[in-house]
């Protein structure tokens, strides 16, 4: 697969996904920690996935920052009776975004099915939010060597309906579930070799330009030591972190990350 990293919306991008961590008092802590220890740099974007009670305020901190703010998740109505959950207006006009769609911890424990995954990801397509998408497979299907199969279905069924100028501007987390919170990382080997695929997989489902231009990110288990050897890799454009972006230091490092290239 074409090694194209030079294109703009190929801006690497690391994203922290706090998960159900951080009242407002810790969001507050770790943003106003962040922000002095994460460089002004312009070729790379940084996003914090905060919990939905801190997004107002996390939000407002970073108004002006280099680090922008994305939820966990966004639903495909802008608004009715679905009690939990959090619609597109809600989240543009605080200023996010950015929305995780489809984690792998929504699919296991809150029912999240491939269809409801396509239709949040066009919700926040719709209201201007990049859809970070993620996919992943279960390490029995990893064992029994089908992974790739696994990540076809839910790389083609996340983008159904989605038309090739909207696919340009989603990203795409390969977060392999039995890497996510196991201290079992993927090699660097087999991020590239799934971040490849998926981007063999858009080619057909749309065209090689399209396809080039879509960031996919790397994400189970990312840690400072293991960032700048995983941004080396040609199809992997960023990181879509849980544990390590918890702790400002660990993040700040892999924010800054370093490749020969760089
Ligand atoms: P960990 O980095 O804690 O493994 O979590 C990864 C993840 O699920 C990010 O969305």
């Amino acid at each position: 697969m074409a090694k194209n990293k030079t294109v703009e919306s190929r801006r690497p991008l690391i994203a922290g996904n706090w998960k159900m961590n951080n009242t407002i008092s810790e969001s507050m802590r770790l943003v106003n920690n962040l922000t002095g220890k994460v460089k002004a740099a312009k070729d790379r974007d940084i996003v914090v996935c905060a919990p939905a009670t801190a997004l107002a305020v996390v939000t407002t901190a970073l108004k002006g920052k280099n680090i922008q703010v994305g939820a966990q998740n966004i639903h495909w109505e802008k608004s009715g009776a679905y009690t939990g959950e959090i619609s597109a207006p809600m989240l543009t006009e605080l200023g996010v975004k950015y929305a995780i769609v489809g984690h792998s911890e929504r699919r296991q424990y809150f029912g999240e099915t491939c269809a409801t995954v396509n239709a949040r990801a066009r919700a926040a397509l719709f209201a201007g939010i990049t859809p970070i998408i993620c996919v992943g497979e279960s390490l029995e299907k990893r064992e029994k060597g089908s992974y790739k199969l696994v990540i076809t279905g839910q790389v083609k069924r996340a983008m159904a309906d989605i038309k090739k100028s909207d696919a340009a501007k989603c990203v795409i987390a390969y977060e392999p579930v039995w890497a996510i919170g196991t201290g079992k990382t993927a090699t660097f080997e087999q991020a590239e070799e799934v971040c490849a695929h998926i981007r063999g997989v858009l080619t057909k489902l749309y065209d090689a330009k399209t396809a080039d231009a879509v960031r996919i990110l790397y994400g189970g288990s990312v840690k400072p030591e293991t960032i700048d050897g995983l941004m080396v890799k040609p199809n992997v454009d960023g990181a879509l972190v849980g544990g390590a972006a918890l702790k400002s230091d660990d993040f700040a490092r892999i924010v800054n990350f370093v490749t020969p290239e760089a």
